[in-house]
């Protein structure tokens, strides 16, 4: 047999192909199919007999299946008890049964003469096996209110790999298989959820991968989603006061700031002795007057919100805001309290209860009585 794949025997024996490569088809088969090729082939002239059909896996590996030279046929030892070719060749097809088909069997089918590196006709066999093991990974970073995206890993062991079935995909839902609703949205490997909620965490994903109907993967481990939320708007203060009327001197104990968050916030106070989300501020005194903003920020989302509060200072006679930025706005209205003071101790003691920001005016309108 070997002889016959020299090049002097090729030559002598094998003439006059007329080499037009047939394109090929894919024939798509799941292990234990058998399978029935029907090849187009090209011939202007043959002589019968020098047809072989070969199996590339890739370029560089080849396995003869068998000849057309002998009658009955040679067919090499893999195929010689699965495969049923009648022997007859057309001069525009080629066909044969091949039975309990494998995955090794992958590959492309070429029909050539032999010894000759021209192609008559091609087919494709494409054996479906069952996928890896599939794993679920996020394609989103999971926020609450936000759409959430998983996707179903799974690698294919379906050969040849660059003709590969198309991998469908089933998901579930603590056991059950999901459907497409308004809340899921099942895409294949794709599954996306709509506006995740906190208590989405408990919910239990799994998918399963099938490279063909037939053939599933294991179903994967499930997964659980982790949500991060927070910080909401309002941010927590403890003691909860927005405003701290303090006398000069005087000690205010730490301010706390809080928020439910997930992973926890990181915070900070933009002023003032800070130690994460404690604020400081101990002995009160002409610098401390003003405006605190904390701010808490979600290490992974980077969302953040500010909440402010303000400390106002108190001396015997009135009050000392400052304005948003820190700079006290009562120097010039302070001068007349200190004036109306002397005329009236009530109206003063009235004034430090104020908390409206109209205070400076309404207090010159009162100076000029
Ligand atoms: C092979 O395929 C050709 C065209 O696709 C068809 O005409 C022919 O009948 C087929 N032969 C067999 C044996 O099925
Ligand atoms: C088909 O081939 C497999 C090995 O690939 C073998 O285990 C099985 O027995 C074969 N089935 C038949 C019906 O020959
Ligand atoms: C499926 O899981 C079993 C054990 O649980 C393992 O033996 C088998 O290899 C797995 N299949 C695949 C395709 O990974
Ligand atoms: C894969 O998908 C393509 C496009 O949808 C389709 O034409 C082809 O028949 C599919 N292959 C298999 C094996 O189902
Ligand atoms: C899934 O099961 C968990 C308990 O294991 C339950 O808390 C959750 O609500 C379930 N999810 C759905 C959508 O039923
Ligand atoms: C916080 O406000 C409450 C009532 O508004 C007041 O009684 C309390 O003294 C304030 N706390 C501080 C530390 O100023
Ligand atoms: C606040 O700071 C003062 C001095 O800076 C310190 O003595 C005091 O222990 C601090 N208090 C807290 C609650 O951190």
């Amino acid at each position: 047999m070997a002889g016959l794949r020299t090049p002097a025997l090729a030559v002598l024996l094998c003439l006059h192909w007329h080499h037009v490569i047939v394109k090929a088809g894919t024939l798509f088969a799941v292990p234990g199919d058998d399978v029935f090729f029907n090849i187009s082939i090209s011939i202007v002239s043959s002589n019968d007999g020098f047809i072989a059909v070969e199996k590339h896996v890739d370029d560089k590996h080849k396995v003869m299946v068998f000849v057309d030279i002998t009658n009955p046929p040679y067919i090499s030892a893999q195929y010689r008890d699965r495969i049923n070719f009648p022997g007859i060749i057309g001069l525009t097809e080629m066909y044969f049964w091949l039975y309990n088909v494998s995955i090794e069997d992958a590959g492309e089918f070429r029909v050539v003469p032999v010894g000759i590196r021209k192609v008559l006709g091609s087919q494709i066999l494409a054996v479906a096996g069952r996928p890896g093991n599939p794993t679920i990974v996020e394609r989103t970073i999971p926020q609450v209110y936000k759409d959430h995206t998983l996707e179903c890993e799974a690698l294919s062991s379906s050969r040849p790999e660059t003709n590969g079935f198309n991998m469908s995909f089933i998901w579930k839902l603590n056991g059950t298989i999901l459907v497409n609703t308004m809340v899921r949205i099942v895409q294949g490997k794709i599954l996306i959820i709509r506006r995740l909620q906190r208590e989405d965490r408990f919910d239990k994903f799994t998918c399963i991968a099938y490279d063909s109907d037939r053939l599933p993967s294991n179903e994967s481990m499930y997964y659980q989603i982790d949500p991060y939320y927070g910080p909401a708007e309002e941010l927590t203060l403890d003691p909860p006061n927005r405003t701290y009327f303090v006398e000069e001197g005087s000690v205010l104990a730490s301010i706390t700031c809080s928020a439910d968050c997930h992973p926890h916030c990181i915070f900070s106070w933009d002023r003032g002795v800070r130690h994460g989300a404690k604020l400081n501020l101990s002995v009160i005194d002409k610098t401390k007057n003003g405006i605190y903003r904390c701010t808490a920020k979600n290490p992974v989302t980077h969302v953040s919100f500010t909440t402010a509060l303000e400390v106002i200072l108190t001396t015997r006679i009135g009050t000392e805001r400052a304005d948003r930025n820190g700079f006290p706005v009562t120097k010039v209205s302070l001068r007349v309290i200190v004036v109306f003071a002397i005329m009236s101790l009530n109206l003063v003691l009235h004034f430090t209860s104020f908390t409206d920001r109209a205070l400076p005016a309404n207090m010159v309108r009162y100076a000029s009585i």
